[in-house]
């Protein structure tokens, strides 16, 4: 065990923080999974609120720019009844020099049970929950290109609720692995549940190396790689993340990786196509793929309600033992 993948929980073995998704075994995440599926079973009743985290202070710290995991996080939290401060880094002291430990120490000041953090840098919320309070849970929302443990379990619950049994699946991620960190969190995820077969397909640019000894099967070929897949996830090109020239144009780059309804036909004729947003319509994606019967890409939005309220009902009652 690493000192990361034990910093995420209590010393009797529960979830405290949730920063990653390696090293955590197929039966929490199945939990996660089963008790995200109780929420979502009520969402659609008139009184969506539970009052598991009542009186709790919740804080969304996003350094980055986000809609779907920012909101979701908010609605989640706003469903467990906790009080949600959304902090808006452009107004805050960080402009002004504050580093970030410092920001951290003020708001623990003020009495905060929980961060929800996203930040450009790998590895922010990991340092986060090193210097925090034993009280205080950490959730990463996405740091760097290291990690969207979230977006991952939301995925997972999305192909679960289609699909049923992971046991049988081929799973095809097709886009900017290198610079992903939602393909790093969803492929330690489709492993542990038991998928056998991941494919990623990308450029070679746009590989990392030695990307086969995550547990996937490479491919630069886009219509060899999602042949026969169930399930189809693209992925954006993470231009905010590159550092030079990676493809020659965006035009020649969808002509080849592109998921178009002519591309689709080689993936299983239920195949579900998925993409954890957001699409650049063009790029990555056809319209006609996008807002087709085989997209699911607004459910997975939807079950993010559920599987966040999951992880945070669950991070939180581990952390009030502390
Ligand atoms: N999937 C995802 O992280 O989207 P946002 O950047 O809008 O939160």
């Amino acid at each position: 065990m690493t000192a990361n993948h034990e910093l995420q929980f209590t010393p009797e073995g529960k979830l405290k923080h949730f920063l990653s998704i390696e090293g955590l075994s197929k039966s929490l995440l199945t939990e996660i999974l089963d008790t995200a599926e109780s929420f979502a079973s009520v969402s659609d009743q008139q009184v969506k609120k539970f009052p598991l985290l009542r009186g709790k202070t919740i804080i969304n710290l996003f350094f980055e720019n986000s809609t779907r995991t920012r909101t979701t996080f908010d609605l989640a939290a706003t469903r467990l009844s906790a009080d949600v401060l959304n902090m808006d880094i452009s107004t805050s002291a960080t402009s002004k020099g504050e580093t970030l430990l410092d920001t951290i120490r003020n708001l623990e000041a003020m009495h905060v049970d929980m961060f929800v953090v996203r930040h450009s840098i790998s590895g922010a919320a990991h340092f986060i929950a090193r210097h925090v309070a034993p009280y205080i849970s950490v959730i990463n929302a996405g740091d760097g290109n290291h990690a969207h443990p979230t977006q991952a379990m939301l995925d997972m619950f999305t192909i679960r609720r289609v699909k049923q049994d992971f046991s049988q699946l081929r799973v095809a991620i097709v886009g900017d692995i290198l610079h992903s960190r939602v393909a790093r969190s969803q492929i330690q995820a489709l492993n542990t549940l038991g998928v056998p077969e991941i494919h990623v397909i990308a450029p070679k640019t746009l590989l990392p190396a030695k990307v086969e000894t995550l547990g996937v099967k490479v491919f630069n070929d886009m219509e060899k790689g999602i042949q026969e897949a169930d399930v189809v996830i693209m992925l954006r090109l993470q231009k905010e993340r590159m550092t030079g020239a990676f493809l020659p144009t965006e035009s020649e780059y969808y002509k080849c990786y592109g998921l178009t309804q002519d591309k689709l036909k080689s993936a299983k004729p239920d195949a579900i196509v998925m993409h954890p947003g957001p699409i650049n319509r063009g790029v990555e994606i056809a319209s006609s793929v996008a807002d087709g019967m085989s997209s699911v890409i607004l459910k997975q939005v939807s079950y993010g309600i559920a599987v966040r309220m999951a992880i945070m009902s669950m991070t939180m009652q581990a952390a009030g033992t502390q």
